[in-house]
């Protein structure tokens, strides 16, 4: 079997958050179900944020609740602020993600609060997620580039990512949320990173905007990081990130690390099934590159096995 890679699945928090069609909390269960039986079992379910500026995730504590008991699921809710991580706790989490952007625009914007501010409100998180035993993950949004205010420097990122572990972060998830990055830049960020901390303490999330998440993510695997973000289909978006278009689809992710000798513990076909209900949960043709091979594979066997009519 070949060296494991760890994905965890946004597709219900950073892919709905931003759907325009409201989807239910049962659309939601069935699309977790279908995900955790293709295999899934790092599962970003929801976000605890206001529920008026984000209507999508009103129904966080629902959709925690009606989550399968499968061993080994390590669920994380997605927390900007100590109400948001109460809220999560409340719910048994053992697992919350908070969330610092590299630039002031694009801090306010999304959380009402300066770079200094949101660094201080997740520090604080973490700080509370561990003394309660808790693991935290932080993401660094904005990492390659700022919607508002462009290219993000390297250094910016070295020095959040250094707070954030010393703050006691687990795990950082380095962030192209608008998909804007390339894999140079990936390398330039994730090298010095991975030596001082090791690779083990980060994790890439990567958005498709301009088609460069697949490369990024193999720049991030010369790099040795093992662990992506990715979501079912490709759904997704920041509604605080103009521009920015889906996560990389699971399907693209699990069927690049696979062919190049990876295991993801996701099956692809069990993926399609999932890729199915987001459809039609969203109302969105959904699917990355691989599901529209895998589809033309089947039309060809389709067609093969008709009888001839003349
Ligand atoms: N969950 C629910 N309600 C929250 C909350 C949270 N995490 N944090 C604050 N609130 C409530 C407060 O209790 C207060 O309620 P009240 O008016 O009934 O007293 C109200 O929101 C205002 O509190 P304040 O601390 O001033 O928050 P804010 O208005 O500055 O908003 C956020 C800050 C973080 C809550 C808001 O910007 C937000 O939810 N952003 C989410 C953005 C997002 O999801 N982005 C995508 C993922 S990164
Ligand atoms: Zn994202």
């Amino acid at each position: 079997m070949g060296e494991r890679v760890f994905i965890t699945e946004v597709g219900l928090r950073d892919g709905l958050q931003n759907q325009p069609v409201p989807v239910s909390t049962q659309d939601k269960l069935r699309l977790a179900n279908a995900l955790i039986a293709a295999g899934v079992r790092r599962l970003e379910a929801v976000s605890f944020v206001h529920p008026k500026i984000v209507p999508q995730m009103a129904d966080a504590v629902e959709v925690l609740a009606g989550l399968p008991k499968v061993d080994a699921l390590n669920v994380t809710a997605l927390v900007p602020n100590m109400k948001g991580y109460e809220r999560a706790r409340e719910q048994g989490l053992k697992r919350v993600a908070v969330v610092v952007s590299t630039t002031d625009t694009f801090n306010l914007r999304n959380l009402n609060m300066t770079t200094a501010q949101t660094m201080e409100a997740s520090l604080s998180v973490i700080r509370q997620a561990r003394q309660d035993g808790l693991s935290a993950r932080a993401y660094i949004s904005g990492a390659l580039a700022c919607p508002y205010d462009g290219p993000t420097p390297v250094d910016v990122v070295h020095r959040m990512a250094e707070q954030l572990i010393n703050g006691g972060a687990d795990e950082i998830s380095v962030a192209d949320t608008i998909g804007a990055g390339n894999p140079r830049q990936i390398k330039d960020i994730l090298r010095p990173l991975v030596a001082q901390y090791g690779a083990e303490a980060f994790n890439l999330h990567l958005h498709d905007t301009r088609g460069m998440a697949l490369a990024m993510a193999w720049a991030g695997i010369e790099c040795g990081v093992r662990k992506f973000d990715s979501s079912v289909g490709g759904l997704g978006g920041c509604p605080f990130a103009p521009g920015a278009s889906g996560n990389v689809a699971t399907e693209d992710l699990v069927y690049m690390l696979e062919a190049s000798g990876f295991d993801s513990g996701i099956s692809l076909e069990g993926l399609r099934e999932a890729v199915a209900i987001a459809e039609q949960a969203t109302q969105k043709t959904l699917g990355g590159r691989i599901l529209t091979w895998m589809r033309s594979q089947d039309a060809l066997k389709a067609a093969k096995a008709q009888p001839c009519a003349s």
